[in-house]
């Protein structure tokens, strides 16, 4: 599909009808990273991610047409109302009007719990943002328009909010951005992973170690942004798409220790590009490298398939596969938890159902 296949005249909506709608989305973690964007959320090269079980946004949205001239949004996270959510909501709603015109004629009311702790520093954009798009796609069938495709176009309109959230609504691992080794893959929306993936793959944890709880000093807009006029950038693109073909073929192969090697360097490409941005910055804290120089010793000693990522933040994600896990938990909760903030890890998985 392409963009102009997104847009919807208004006619097709019903928009003297109220009515309340909720979904629930999950975070994902990416292999192959997107870091840098063009106008408006292409990325500046593909990535494939892992989509989680247990971190995910509930959301429920009422709307109402509207009554006074502006359309109104009050938020509410948890119980609390949250104002200073307001303006990204509204920012989110202009972008994607020209594909969800009824937008301007409702008043609504949003809201959303995570299943992960508050400010833990685990982003909720992704959750957030597709939640919030599988909500306007369920509000559109009420108004009387079925999408062709809606898990697609909660894909494209996820995108809008936050990038990395238009992989969150599927499960498994996900494509998103053009590339020649993934049929169908597209810059508008993400595309689940069709390739046959050696079992060993489909039943992996994600322990994320909760290093630093709490919000980063930079955030991934800005980040995104410095990749423009950046030293390594044409380089970085490069190797991130020449990595998608290479992780498709170690996910085929089953290949566990490709799959540490890449993702890993994955990882820290990421947090390169930050420390070599101008300006720079650091959101790897001492703690972060400590645990990561932790896991290469226990893999070195042990020999055992545990592997790291880093999302934009201090927080680590450890991934390993299910035969793994009686030795790798263990030393988690006695070598790690220490280097965490408050003790505290998140123990989630992949889903494939
Ligand atoms: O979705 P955004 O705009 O918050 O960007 C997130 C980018 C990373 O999480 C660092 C990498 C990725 O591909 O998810």
């Amino acid at each position: 599909m392409i963009e102009k296949d997104f847009i919807t005249p208004l006619s097709v909506f019903d928009i003297a009808l109220q009515g309340e709608v909720s979904a629930q989305s999950p975070s994902n973690i990416a292999l192959v990273k997107y870091w840098g964007k063009k106008d408006p959320q292409i990325p500046t090269n593909p990535s494939i991610s892992y989509t989680l079980t247990k971190s995910f946004t509930e959301t429920t949205l009422k709307f109402n047409p509207k009554k006074g001239e502006a359309a109104h949004i009050k938020v509410y996270l948890d119980e609390n109302k949250e104002d200073t959510f307001v303006p990204k909501i509204k920012k989110f709603f202009d972008r994607i009007a020209p594909y969800a015109p009824y937008l301007n004629h409702y008043d609504f009311e949003l809201r959303t719990h995570n299943s992960f702790p508050h400010s833990s520093g685990i982003a909720s954009s992704a959750s957030g943002m597709s939640a919030l798009s599988k909500c306007l796609i369920d509000m559109e069938e009420k108004l009387g328009y079925t999408a062709e495709m809606p898990t697609q176009r909660a894909s494209f309109l996820s995108r809008l909010g936050s990038g990395s959230a238009c992989r969150s609504v599927y499960n498994g691992l996900v494509n998103w951005g053009k590339n020649e080794y993934v049929t169908d893959s597209s810059d508008l929306y993400a595309t689940p992973l069709k390739t046959e993936i050696n079992p060993v793959f489909k039943t992996f944890h994600d322990t994320i170690l909760l290093i630093h709880e709490g919000s980063k000093t930079v955030s991934s807009t800005v980040g995104h942004n410095l990749m423009n006029n950046h030293p390594y950038a044409e380089a970085r693109f490069k190797e991130a798409y020449n990595n998608i073909a290479k992780l498709i073929n170690i996910l085929e192969f089953g290949d566990l220790e490709g799959f540490g090697q890449l993702v890993e360097h994955e990882a820290l490409s990421l947090h390169a590009m930050m420390m070599t941005s101008n300006p720079a910055f650091i959101l790897m804290k001492p703690n972060t490298v400590a645990a990561l120089e932790k896991v290469w010793t226990f893999r070195k000693e042990t020999k055992q398939p545990l592997f790291f990522t880093l999302d934009a933040g201090a927080n680590i994600h450890l991934l390993y596969p299910e035969e793994a896990e009686k030795i790798i938990k263990p030393f988690i909760a006695n070598e790690l938890l220490v280097f965490c903030q408050n003790g505290k890890a998140i123990y989630d998985q992949v889903n494939f159902d």
